[in-house]
């Protein structure tokens, strides 16, 4: 997962979203999940500036933009994956 930290989107919470975000899964930024499902990394902008907090993931599917989420829909999210996996 790709979060996008940059200005504009810290200005939206974005901070605060990737700090309740580690929190819930229990890593800092730059790490992996223990099964190895989700790395989470900071990123510069990703022309998604309006709709943050926003990240993208890339998996088996390719790239996918997440806009205008929350702490708890990106949990759903994860859980909905590992269902996937
Ligand atoms: S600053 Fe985050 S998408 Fe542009």
């Amino acid at each position: 997962m790709q979060v996008c930290t940059d200005l504009p989107c810290a200005l939206r919470g974005a901070e605060e979203f990737m700090d309740n975000l580690c929190g819930n899964l229990g890593i800092k930024v730059g790490e992996t999940t223990a099964d190895g499902l989700v790395t989470l990394e900071a990123v510069m902008c990703l022309a998604s500036c309006d709709r943050a907090p926003m990240f993208q993931t890339q998996g088996p599917d390719g790239i996918k933009y997440h806009d205008y989420m929350t702490v708890d829909r990106t949990m759903e999210l994860i859980e909905a994956l590992k269902e996937t996996k």
